[in-house]
Formats: C-alpha cells, structure tokens, sequence
C-alpha cells in the first residue's frame, strides 16, 4: 500500500517548535562514589550525544557538586553554591539523560537530592534513562526512578540503554568491546528522546503547561 500526503494537509500542519534549534539536553552523572565507573559510561554516552546535530549538551556531575541531603526554603550560603552548579544546567535543558548505577536495587542517595532539591526545573520535559549495574544492569534503579519523575511531571522515555555487568563490557581505555547492539540501543533511546523534547518544548511555546 502506498501512503500518500496531500501538500495541502503537509502545509497546515502547525509549526509548533517555531525553529529548528538544537533540543539542549542534560546529561546527569548521578553517581558519585569514590573510585565510581559512572564516567566510563558517561563518556560513552556522551560521545553518542554529540555527534547529533538534534542535541547540545550539558554535563550535571554529581561528583562536581555536594548537595545537602536536608532540604531547605532557604538555603545556607554553602547549599546555594552548590546548587548554583546545577540548577541553571536544569532549567535550561529541554531534556535530560539520567545516567544511573543501581545500589541496592535502586538508585543513588545523590540522584535523589539533585530530584527532590529542584521542582518547575523538571516539569513538562522529557526524561531518557542510562543505566548500569551488575546482574540487573541498573534497570531495578530505572523503574524507581519512573514514579518519581511522574511525579514532576516528566515525560519519561520507554526505552532505556543499560549495561549489565558494566565493568566487564568496557575496555582499559573505556570503548565498549561489542558496542552494536548497546550503539543501536542508544540510537533509539535518543531518537525518542528528541521526539518528546521537539513536541514538548513546541507545545509549551503555544500553550504553557497545565493551563
Ligand atoms: C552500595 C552498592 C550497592 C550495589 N547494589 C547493587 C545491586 O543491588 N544490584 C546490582 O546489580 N549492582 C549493585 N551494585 C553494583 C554497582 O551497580 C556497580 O558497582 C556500579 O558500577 C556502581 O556504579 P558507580 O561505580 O558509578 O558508583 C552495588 C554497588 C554499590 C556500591
């Protein structure tokens, strides 16, 4: 069967982005232990990333700043320091990439903080996952972090890129030894990632959030 398009049904489509500016999108390293191989995979990923011409990207390393576990309305000298490191990167993204180890079947203390510390900064955008671990691959942390991005209202991403057995998979100088199937994965991830950034960020543009 054959598909066909009308120009005149092509030209009413609406322009909803109104430009073709690159989607910023925000990594997020959300590991920060001590001697942590987060950046293996972080380098990784953000080769993929940059070489589309759809994303520029921001890095959020959580090893670069130290939020405080204890919340607050009006935070110290210290905490506003440190959140000044992150919380611009994250109101200025129209997507964030959430690279998260698994700990105990979940995520990581410090993915938590930089969550619950910020709030209109994730609302109304979309949320892709990278994930790495042992046997689970991190998806146990990925399905904890699903219900709490819903909660910000995030759009978060179906497919996800995960890497079991991660120290395994990755040589001395930190290329993937059989990177096919991860590269195809990461190719569709970010795919669907820019889908939901270019139809968010266009609808927001016409119409704001929630109204
Ligand atoms: C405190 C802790 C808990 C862990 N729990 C799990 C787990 O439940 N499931 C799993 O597959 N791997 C688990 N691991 C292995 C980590 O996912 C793996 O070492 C990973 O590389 C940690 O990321 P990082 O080195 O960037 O911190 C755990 C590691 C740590 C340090």
């Amino acid at each position: 069967m054959t598909e066909t398009t009308s120009p005149q049904s092509a030209s009413a489509a609406p322009a909803l982005d109104g430009g073709d500016t690159p989607l910023r999108v925000a990594v997020i390293v959300g590991s920060n232990r001590e001697g942590r191989f987060g950046p293996i995979v972080a380098e990784w990923l953000l080769a993929h990333v940059r070489e589309r011409s759809d994303f520029v990207v921001d890095v959020v390393d959580l090893a670069e700043s130290e939020l405080p576990t204890s919340l607050s309305f009006s935070p110290s000298a210290a905490a506003s320091a440190e959140l000044a490191k992150v919380t611009p990167k994250l109101a200025a993204a129209d997507a964030f990439i959430v690279l998260t180890p698994e700990y105990n079947h979940s995520y990581p203390a410090s993915l938590k903080a930089l969550i619950d510390w910020h709030k209109d900064e994730w609302e109304a955008k979309p949320v892709a996952f990278v994930s790495y671990g042992g046997l689970s691959g991190g998806l146990r942390a990925v399905e904890h972090l699903r219900p709490v991005f819903a909660e910000l209202h995030t759009v978060t991403i179906r497919d996800t890129v995960s890497f079991h057995n991660a120290g395994a998979l990755f040589d001395v100088e930190g290329n993937h030894r059989d990177p096919s199937a991860a590269d195809a994965a990461a190719k569709g991830m970010l795919d669907q990632l820019a889908w939901w950034g270019w139809a968010l960020r266009g609808a927001k543009s016409v119409r704001p959030y929630g109204s």
